[in-house]
């Protein structure tokens, strides 16, 4: 038996205002998206701000259902907004924030698993990593310089093709 370590870094700020001011502006504008968000059932707001390589902003947010299982998450209301509209632009940067409507969240939230392996897709096709930025309300940020290094063991379509 062998063990195999895998290894990944993110970045760490006390404060926002440490990142370069446009990685502050897109934070920002993730703000304004997970104010926007449709959450009554979970009452937990997320909100994504992507950069495209032209500098067009998407804006997606978590988007809730009375049938729980058809809502979706902030980020990939975000990503496929942008495949949907701006097909074969380049993805630089995604800013995400969160917050409960009924606490302070003082934490990154880091993407669910099924966001990670969606967003891991664009980053493969683009063939350029995006850097990921999360931020609570208050608190740390973290920065990721990619996809890969939140989902460092991901899921390939290699798997889905015999040799
Ligand atoms: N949510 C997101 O928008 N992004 C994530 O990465 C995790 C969770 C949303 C889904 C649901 O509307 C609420 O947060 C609570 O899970």
């Amino acid at each position: 038996m062998q063990k195999i370590t895998i290894q990944t870094e993110i970045e760490c700020y006390e404060n926002s205002d440490e990142l370069h001011a446009s990685e502050q502006h897109l934070l920002k504008l993730s703000m304004e998206a997970k104010d926007a968000a449709y959450a009554p059932y979970s009452r937990f707001k997320v909100g994504a701000a992507l950069l495209l390589d032209d500098g067009t902003i998407v804006k997606g947010n978590n988007q809730e259902n009375v049938a729980y299982p058809s809502g979706l998450c902030a980020e990939r209301v975000a990503i496929f907004a942008a495949g949907a509209n701006f097909p074969g632009k380049q993805i630089k940067k995604i800013a995400i924030t969160a917050a409960s409507m009924d606490f302070p969240s003082d934490h990154p939230v880091a993407p669910c698993g099924a966001c990670r392996q969606t967003m891991l897709e664009y980053e493969l096709n683009q063939g350029e990593e995006i850097v990921i930025i999360m931020k609570g309300t208050t608190g740390k940020t973290y920065r990721s310089i990619s996809v890969r290094q939140l989902l460092p063991l991901f899921f390939h379509e290699d798997g889905l093709k015999s040799k």
